[in-house]
């Protein structure tokens, strides 16, 4: 297994793109993007106004964010922009790695919510959050939520999924840490996919992640530019787990990027 690799095929956000919004649909995403955007409020030094996510997936975060804030949305994967795209047209759309992307823009608020659980090695986690400090206008704020921290990770097993348009699609998402593996986990994930007439698929996909204790994040965040700080993660399904969110605060005074 080699972590600092990049897995280009995962089914999920190509082939198997379609499926997304009912292994994880947008409604469920309303209560943290609120918590997202009083985040923003409170600690952006301007009343912000535009956001920059790194990762957007099927942009389900922004379909709730993009009523507040003007959204420039970043993917990797071609399929997941064009989901993100039909459920929210309004906003501007960009091909890109989060490692290495440049705008040569600046916003009041940047995302990286759990697609930089992807940063597989200290090294891409670090390019990651270059990226982030280069698109953060003076005063404002970036936003840095892993799945999992050293501290909080804990092998298991989830299994969900929902039904729409006559699809449905249930997952079993199992989480374990090789031996091999010095800074990450897998999650293997697999999916029963049942099409409008009945007919069954089954789909497995491997999800390498990386996991960084607590102190590593403060100290790479701070590394590259923002005063780094972390704030409990308030969500229902997230009382007493520990889980918390990473933030990076650009100065006022700091130059240019
Ligand atoms: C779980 S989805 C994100 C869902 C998103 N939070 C939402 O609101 O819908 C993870 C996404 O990370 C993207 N991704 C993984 N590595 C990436 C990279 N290096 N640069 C940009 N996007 C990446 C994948 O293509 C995938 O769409």
């Amino acid at each position: 297994m080699n972590p600092s690799a990049p897995n280009p095929s995962l089914r999920l956000y190509s082939d198997l793109a379609d499926w997304y919004p009912l292994l994880t649909p947008v409604g469920d995403y309303a209560e943290e993007a609120a918590f997202y955007l009083r985040l923003f409020q409170t600690y952006c030094k301007q009343p912000p106004r535009t956001l920059l996510d790194l990762g957007c997936g099927g942009g389900h975060n922004a379909a709730h964010l993009k009523q507040s804030l003007a959204c420039t949305l970043v993917d990797l994967a071609p399929n997941m922009l064009a989901l993100s795209r039909r459920l929210n047209p309004e906003c501007e759309h960009v091909q890109g790695d989060m490692r290495s992307i440049r705008l040569n823009r600046a916003y009041d608020c940047v995302l990286l919510h759990d697609a930089i659980s992807y940063m597989a090695t200290g090294e891409d986690l670090a390019d990651a959050l270059a990226t982030a400090f280069a698109h953060t206008a003076p005063g404002g704020v970036a936003m840095f939520q892993p799945d999992f921290v050293t501290e909080t990770f804990h092998p298991g097993s989830e299994s969900g999924g929902s039904d729409g348009n006559g699809r449905g699609l249930r997952y079993l998402e199992w989480r374990w840490m090789p031996d091999s593996m010095a800074e990450g986990y897998v999650t293997d994930m697999a999916y029963l996919l049942r099409d409008e007439n009945g007919g069954i698929e089954v789909a497995h996909d491997r999800h390498i992640m990386g996991l960084f204790p607590r102190s590593i994040w403060l100290k790479l965040i701070a590394d590259v530019g923002f005063d780094p700080l972390a704030v409990p993660f308030e969500h229902s399904a997230y009382s007493d787990t520990g889980h918390e969110v990473f933030l990076g605060l650009r100065s006022v005074t700091q130059g240019g990027t």
